[in-house]
């Protein structure tokens, strides 16, 4: 199976939102990530609410919601009101991660868990049963364009040998840093949903480098 490719629009033109995203259609992107900041869980703010509900309006890709915020539970109603399909929370935020799962799939969305650099990959574990997808974070969160750190790779090949083991078929996503070189690693270490800001978008040929990515597969 292919990879599945999630443009993050953090590094989209904002005033032309709009060719940007039939630019992401026209490349075979199979999702859009939607970075939300809240100046308190990472140190940036970047947008809410309103720019996804005109997204949502004027497409029909996936929406991939990636709260970086401090109390994830209180908004999932309104982000999946707003047309979020996958909502992804942190384990480090606030809210009872539990909680949060159910409130999301109560919403009829799917329920992913993700982690930073420096928080051990057993912190997913008890939730994997009930998790469509894990963001395995590949950069500190907060900003685009920051470079892929190698190490994270270990902790998604421990994740998918937990899911494996669970007999599972959760996906993983990383998120941070990711290129052409970058997505070789997570894919040997078991990733399958590739989110890549920088790299496409200043792509000379977005199409080629979006299939590119899908088209990797374990090289070990
Ligand atoms: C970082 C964000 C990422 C970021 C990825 O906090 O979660 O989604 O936009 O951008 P690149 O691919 O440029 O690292
Ligand atoms: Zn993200």
């Amino acid at each position: 199976m292919k990879n599945l490719v999630s443009a993050s629009v953090l590094s989209a033109d904002m005033l032309n939102l709009e060719s940007e995203v039939r630019k992401l259609e026209n490349s075979g992107i199979d999702m859009l990530h939607f970075d939300v900041m809240d100046g308190v869980f990472v140190n940036n703010i970047s947008y809410g609410l309103p720019v996804l509900e005109a997204v949502n309006r004027a497409t029909d890709m996936t929406l991939d919601v990636h709260l970086m915020i401090t109390d994830p539970l209180k908004y999932i109603k309104r982000f999946a009101d707003f047309g979020a399909d996958i909502i992804t929370f942190h384990v480090e935020s606030e809210s009872d991660v539990m909680e949060t799962i159910n409130a999301i799939k109560e919403c009829g969305v799917k329920a992913s868990l993700s982690i930073k650099p420096n928080t051990p990959a057993e912190a997913v574990y008890e939730y994997l049963p009930y998790l469509d997808m894990v963001l395995v974070m590949t950069v500190e969160p907060g900003f685009g364009g920051q470079s892929f750190i190698p190490e994270t790779t270990e902790k998604v090949r421990l994740i998918r040998e937990k899911i494996n083991e669970l007999g599972l078929d959760t996906d993983i996503q990383v998120d941070g840093g990711i290129n052409a070189e970058t997505a070789q690693y997570a894919v040997n270490s078991g990733a399958n949903v590739l989110v890549s800001g920088s790299y496409l978008f200043k792509a000379e040929d977005m199409k080629k480098a979006s299939d590119g990515l899908k088209e990797v597969t374990p090289s070990v």
